[in-house]
């Protein structure tokens, strides 16, 4: 029996055209420039204008993607959409981005892993692939953050992003040594009531009362949630280098999950990795959630970090607490 692994074969990324930057957050909480820049590593961001929902950031990536690989979208056999900012609750954004497409003979799904949603949507999609039964399937990261944070908190509003990263993946064969090499997902529930958003699902229903208070906006105790992010960053990437047999050092490409440039580099820190194996894209987008890595992945792929045969480590940490890493082999 031919035995395949999954490979990512094109990335894609939209971001929304307007930039907030710090100077325009001075104009509207107490903050400064520079708190912002040296405390979170952020300059600027992105923001949707109104109207534009998750699923129209995924369909202008999506539709670059399948123009770049000439990819009709009648063979996308599935869309694993992972956000927390979905256009409604239900229908799916992945209901709403299959009909824009015309992916006629595709299904799809969201799924609600915070900042780890690309990389859950990512080990999911190698396990439809792997198995030989999906040629194409399309694992979507995009959050509009801009839509759940309150714009008085400086607590919040200043560390987030809105933005899309896309990604298509196709079986390889194994014996090539390429492609998705293992993944590793883990959930603590610690993290529950410590980066949340109160209201608006069905254990605080909307009522006049949640909008009074302010309990449809994301709250986080960053400080703590700062704490466990760096400790499980670096965790969870020693396991699976570890039970892979793989060393830090061999390690071309580390795209770390940006939520703070400071988590970043003591994960960096304690991998002992050279400032050129880490992608970073936080300065200019911010923490993107879901779209941080996928983002991220397409920069570097544009940039020509990412080449054939590169050993590639991702590692996320989001609400809940989710974390997650994938190991690959870079295929093309
Ligand atoms: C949110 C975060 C940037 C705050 O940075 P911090 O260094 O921990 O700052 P603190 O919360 O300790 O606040 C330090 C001081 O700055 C103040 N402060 C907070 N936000 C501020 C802002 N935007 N501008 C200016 N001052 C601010 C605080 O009020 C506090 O003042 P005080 O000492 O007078 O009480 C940081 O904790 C963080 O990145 N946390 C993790 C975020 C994360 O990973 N989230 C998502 C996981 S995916």
């Amino acid at each position: 029996m031919t035995e395949f692994r999954a490979t990512i074969t094109a990335t894609e990324s939209y971001f929304p055209s307007k930039i907030i930057t710090n100077k325009d957050l001075e104009k509207t909480v107490d903050t400064s420039d520079e708190w912002i820049r040296t405390r979170t590593g952020i300059t600027q961001r992105h923001q949707a204008k109104k109207g534009q929902a998750a699923s129209h950031l995924a369909i202008e990536a999506i539709e670059k993607l399948l123009k770049k690989t000439k990819t009709a979208p009648e063979e996308i056999d599935l869309i694993i959409v992972g956000t927390i900012s979905p256009d409604t609750f239900f229908p799916s954004t992945a209901c709403r981005i299959i009909d824009a497409i015309g992916a006629k003979n595709a299904w799809g799904f969201d799924l609600s892993a915070a900042c780890s949603g690309y990389i859950y949507a990512l080990a999911t999609a190698d396990q439809f692939v792997r198995s030989g039964r999906y040629k194409k399937v399309i694992a979507v990261g995009v959050d509009v953050m801009s839509s759940i944070l309150d714009p008085k908190d400086r607590n919040t509003c200043i560390i987030f992003g809105d933005g899309c990263g896309v990604t298509l993946i196709e079986p390889i064969l194994k014996d090539t040594e390429l492609g998705i090499i293992d993944h590793l997902c883990h959930v603590d529930g610690a993290g529950i009531d410590l980066l949340y958003m109160p209201a608006g699902g069905s254990l605080h229903p909307t009522t006049q009362e949640t909008l009074d208070t302010g309990m449809h906006y994301l709250k986080q105790d960053g400080k703590t949630v700062f704490k466990h992010a760096v400790t499980e960053m670096a965790r969870i990437s020693e396991e699976i280098l570890e039970r892979n047999n793989i060393s830090p050092s061999d390690i071309d490409v580390f795209i770390p999950h940006q939520a703070n440039i400071r988590i970043i580099e003591s994960a960096q820190k304690k991998l002992k990795l050279k400032d050129e194996q880490v992608i970073i894209n936080i300065d200019q987008r911010a923490n993107t959630t879901a779209g941080t890595i996928p983002t991220c992945l397409d920069m570097a792929q544009r940039d020509g970090r990412l080449e054939k045969g590169k050993m590639v480590l991702l590692t996320t940490f989001g609400a809940g607490f989710t974390a997650g890493a994938v190991l690959m082999r870079w295929s093309y």
